[in-house]
């Protein structure tokens, strides 16, 4: 991520908006401090700092979660965050996931999570739009899984609780939490009977 090229890029479009400096951790890796308009919002800030461009604009009020993000906490745990409600300062110092950084390159080939394994094995999505949001919230509900397990009979609920902030306008939702219901129980410790 070229921080100085984009930040020029970004001064040059912006010239006249208050700025201050925002650090914080981008898929591991540590951004800034970098001066950001006070009142960006973070999807604006990671297309047009950082040209990742994965992370949906979708209703841009904070209903359909397209924008979701993955925020990592200092106790080992996650939750999710929008990005086209909040600004790229409520942002400030935190440790952020975004669909670029779930899949991790070993030897040479990227290695997708088990949760975008499972999305891609049930064609879960159809246009795509959704789904960096899905993954996201899913990866958070195993996160969560791992620490409360549920039973069996309370999982496809325990679903549907989970993901029904998240809109998909194509597939009706089955095949994510079909998705979702396999890594789960595949998980060990995720599902008790
Ligand atoms: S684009 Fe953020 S909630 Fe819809
Ligand atoms: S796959 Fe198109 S909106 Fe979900």
């Amino acid at each position: 991520m070229n921080q100085a090229m984009d930040q020029e890029r970004v001064t040059q479009k912006y010239p006249t908006i208050e700025r201050k400096p925002l650090t914080l951790t981008i898929n591991g890796e540590k951004i800034g401090p970098i001066e950001v308009p006070i009142t960006m919002l973070m999807i604006d800030f990671l297309h047009e700092y950082l040209d990742l461009t994965g992370t949906h604009f979708g209703c841009g009020q904070g209903v359909c979660h397209a924008c979701t993000v993955m925020v990592l906490h200092d106790d080992g745990s996650k939750s999710e965050s929008r990005t086209c409600v909040f600004g790229a300062h409520y942002f400030s110092g935190k440790n952020i996931v975004t669909i670029e950084g779930h899949a991790k390159e070993q030897e040479g080939k990227l290695v997708l999570t088990p949760i975008q394994q499972a999305f891609i094995d049930n064609f879960s999505f159809q246009c795509g739009y959704c789904a960096p949001g899905f993954v996201a919230g899913a990866t958070v509900f195993l996160d969560q899984l791992n620490r409360t397990p549920v039973k069996r009979a309370h999982l496809e609920k325990a679903i549907e609780d989970a993901l029904n902030d998240h809109i998909c306008r194509c597939t009706g939702y089955v095949r994510y939490y079909e998705a979702i219901r396999d890594v789960a129980l595949a998980t060990p410790g995720c599902v008790i009977d």
